[in-house]
């Protein structure tokens, strides 16, 4: 008789380091699929124009996955850019978290596949769905395991092919979405970089105003022809978002013990521009200090932030030392904001090569 036996890779194990670790971001990366679905294509699917689109919401096109692409193949592709960057090997990670809200299968996670294909042996991996404030609940979380010394490095993606769970007949959402990735690392270190302070809520009461049954529902909650719907309230949405992102955002850079003069760039979650511009308006930020790119993407739900950082970091407006605001809001409701520090101290500047050197063999 044949028996399997299943030898488990060595995982990574709480270190009992010293608490007052930090986490700072080393790597970075994005995935955008290349098919571009532009406003004038969706006046072909629904009863839409590409000025009311434009005037309403600020989007002109998103990025639309193909059919051999999913959350985790563009997690994947994001994650490599992001540890490249940072210098490490796939081996050196401790915990891999994917924020998710379409993820490929209801089990197993995202992260776990995205495990597989890295070849993070020792990385611990689960997912985490908070709609489009996912991603800055995945960055708390991972920043929380590196600052107790746990953990040392953390790949921490936000990913979605949300437009395969769109009702392509319903001009009220379908317009709005986009799909893509984005891709931190994050190391421990002990200068003060990296997640400075964050605020998490959420309000289960706002469910009933956003949300996409799944198989797991009552029989009775699907649409009498039995197909799974995203339903959403706009207009209350929206009025929500303002609120909560304005709110966060000022309670975020007050923990961090700043000031809003000492804030160098503000990173919204990329929804709606008028929603974004109420809450510049509230907080009387300078346009300057906002990164803008839904008119390119749409709203990519837990990979909005990253993507939107990324760009910026590509485009030279992030140095070191700068206070970075990271706000978002998104279905349940939920609502994350945080404050970034961002710099890698030069300790990590050795670490990172010489593990990326010991990785390719090197002395
Ligand atoms: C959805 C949203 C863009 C609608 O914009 P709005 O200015 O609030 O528009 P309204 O809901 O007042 O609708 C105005 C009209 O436009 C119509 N409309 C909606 N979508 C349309 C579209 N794509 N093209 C043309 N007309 C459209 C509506 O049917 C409505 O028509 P009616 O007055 O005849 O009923 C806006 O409410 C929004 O962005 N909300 C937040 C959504 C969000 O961020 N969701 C993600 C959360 S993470």
């Amino acid at each position: 008789m044949v028996y399997f036996t299943w030898s488990y890779p060595r995982e990574s194990r709480g270190k009992g380091q010293s608490l007052n670790n930090h986490a700072c971001v080393t790597g970075w990366g994005t995935y955008l699929p290349e098919r571009i679905l532009t406003n004038s294509e969706m006046e072909q699917l629904v009863d839409t124009s590409d000025a009311w689109i434009v005037e309403h919401t600020g989007i002109s096109q998103r990025r639309v996955v193909a059919d051999h692409e999913t959350t985790s193949t563009m997690a994947v592709e994001a994650g490599r850019k992001a540890l490249d960057e940072a210098g490490l090997a796939a081996e050196d990670l401790d915990l891999i978290i994917i924020a998710t809200v379409s993820p490929d299968n209801y089990y197993p996670s995202c992260a776990c596949q995205v495990q597989d294909s890295l070849g993070a042996k020792k990385a611990a991996a689960f997912d985490i769905g908070a709609g489009c404030s996912g991603f800055l609940y995945a960055l708390s979380t991972a920043s929380q395991f590196l600052a107790t010394g746990a953990y040392r490095n953390a790949l921490v993606v936000g990913s979605e092919a949300f437009t395969r769970t769109l009702n392509w007949e319903d001009r009220n959402t379908c317009v709005l979405f986009g799909d893509g990735a984005g891709a931190l690392v994050l190391q421990s270190c002990q200068e003060p970089y990296g997640v400075r302070s964050f605020i998490l809520g959420s309000d289960g009461s706002g469910g009933k105003l956003l949300y996409l049954r799944n198989l797991c529902a009552r029989p009775g909650d699907w649409p009498a022809d039995g197909k799974p719907r995203m339903y959403m309230d706009g207009p209350k949405v929206f009025k929500f978002a303002v609120g909560a992102m304005t709110d966060t955002a000022r309670r975020a850079i007050e923990q961090a013990g700043l000031t809003q003069s000492d804030i160098d760039l503000f990173i919204p979650h990329q929804a709606n521009l008028r929603i974004i511009n109420s809450t510049i308006r509230f907080l009387r930020l300078p346009e300057d200090k906002v990164v803008v790119n839904i008119g390119r993407f749409g709203n990519t739900v837990s990979a909005s932030i990253p993507i939107a950082l990324c760009e910026a970091i590509q485009e030279g407006r992030v140095k070191d030392g700068d206070h970075l605001v990271l706000v978002s809001f998104g279905t349940g409701f939920t609502w994350a904001g945080l404050v970034l520090r961002w710099g890698v101290p030069a300790e990590i500047g050795k670490r990172a090569f010489s593990q990326a050197g010991a990785a390719r063999g090197e002395a």
